[in-house]
């Protein structure tokens, strides 16, 4: 037998009504703050990402899955949506149009990291990006848009960090004085951590092992050390936060694991994920645009994690199928006919199906039974005869002779139709 890979899931059909739930959901209030939906392949050139997340994270470094394909060109499986959406919006001139350009994307992502509960190498990302100003209430819409779709779907144990990774210029004289600090404790970081003192030191605050934790326990704060406009910038987002009561802490080590940030980053984390508890993240990145060869376009974005929200999402919350039919037909004239009303239930919007299996009536009610359908309708050579159907209720058992031609109607009374 051939199996999947490890760390890629089926999504069943058990599961199914989660993952609308989760999408609807998104679509609804994604379009309520005035974004569109744009899709864009799941495969690039292996230089827009090693460009925009980073050559030296741990995404570009060791996480990708690149490959050559029959032209000897190196491409890759997205790991992440907004490198694909940066470079789509620049191809396609998207700066051009007069309005500031909002849109939203759902689709698989691919990392190769070691599979864990929430943590897949295939897995789902939900996100928006918001292109065209540097306004901090930008910053504060995409939050709004992220914690109103964590609440729509009732998600217990949120917590909302935010921090402010200032702009080029503030970081560049920040790292200064953290690489003066981390040379003090050197020899207590993990052997990671001590190359990315030569790479990517900022990581080191984000770093989870213990000891790197105790060791930068007193390390100088990012937020200590911004620019005028940047801690401006940085307290409206804050503000505008407050005065739309979504609650937040402060967390100085959220550097993020790409390096396209600026400014504002924010993370929200679940308390009841265990190990791999971030929900959902991003954060301004103004260079980025013109870092990948287009206009000089400001922008901030979020991706939540659809796998990890699906483990959170109460069953309350997931929207109940409407009810359908099973058509219990058997006999000769039985058989047609009611092949015949499962066409008519349907073109009338009602959900109907049957078994082509099963042929007598017991069967056939069995089968009705195991696959949850509301009603049967069962129609025999005796019920053509007749024009009637018998309307079975599958919950109550209680049965009625119904007229063929009101059958369509009556049903469509009884059962909300499909959305
Ligand atoms: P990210 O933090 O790398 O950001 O991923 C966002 C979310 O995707 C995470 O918070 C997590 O819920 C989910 N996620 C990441 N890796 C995995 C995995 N291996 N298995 C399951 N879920 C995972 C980004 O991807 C940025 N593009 C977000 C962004 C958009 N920033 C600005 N715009």
């Amino acid at each position: 037998m051939i199996r999947g890979i490890k760390g890629v899931k089926d999504i069943l059909p058990a599961e199914i009504a989660r993952w609308h739930t989760m999408e609807a959901t998104a679509r609804r209030l994604s379009h309520l703050y005035g974004f569109e939906e744009i899709r864009v392949p799941i495969f690039e050139v292996t230089e827009l990402f090693a460009r925009s997340i980073g050559a030296t994270t741990d995404i570009v470094e060791k996480e990708m899955y690149t490959f050559e394909d029959r032209d000897g060109k190196s491409l890759t499986l997205r790991p992440e949506g907004t490198a694909g959406v940066v470079r789509a919006f620049i191809e396609h001139n998207l700066a051009a149009l007069p309005t500031p350009q909002k849109y939203y994307y759902f689709g698989p992502m691919f990392r190769h990291e070691r599979p864990q509960a929430g943590r897949l190498r295939q897995f789902h990302q939900f996100g928006v990006e918001s292109f065209g100003t540097t306004s901090p209430l930008a910053d504060v819409e995409v939050i709004a848009l992220l914690w109103r779709f964590f609440e729509a779907l009732s998600l217990p144990g949120l917590t909302l960090e935010m921090n402010c990774l200032g702009s080029p210029d503030d970081r560049q004289a920040y790292q200064a004085v953290l690489l003066e600090f981390l040379k003090r404790v050197e020899d207590r970081l993990c052997q990671n951590c001590r190359r990315r003192t030569g790479t990517n030191p900022l990581r080191i605050l984000d770093c989870k092992v213990p000891a790197c934790r105790d060791a930068t326990e007193g390390a100088p704060k990012l937020t200590d050390h911004l620019s005028p406009a940047s801690s401006r910038h940085f307290h409206e987002v804050l503000a505008g936060l407050t005065t739309l009561r979504i609650p937040y802490v402060l967390n100085h080590r959220l550097v993020r694991g790409l390096d396209y940030y600026t400014l504002t980053t924010f993370e929200v984390t679940c308390s009841r994920l265990g190990a791999q508890n971030a929900i959902g993240a991003g954060g301004r990145y103004d260079g980025l645009v013109a870092a990948l060869g287009g206009p000089p376009v400001p922008a901030v974005g979020f991706a939540v994690g659809l796998e990890r929200v699906s483990l959170m999402l109460p069953d309350s919350i997931v929207a109940e199928r409407a009810g359908w039919v099973f058509l219990a037909a058997f006999g000769e004239k039985g058989r047609p006919a009611g092949i015949d009303m499962l066409y008519s239930l349907r073109a009338r919007n009602i959900r109907a199906d049957t078994d082509y299996r099963s042929t007598t009536l017991k069967a056939l009610l069995r089968q009705a039974d195991r696959a949850g359908a509301r009603f049967a309708v069962i129609l025999g050579d005796d019920e053509v005869e007749k024009k009637t159907a018998v309307l079975r209720d599958m919950v109550t058992k209680e049965q009625e002779e119904v007229p063929l031609p009101t059958l369509p109607d009556l049903l469509a009374k009884r059962l909300r139709p499909e959305p």
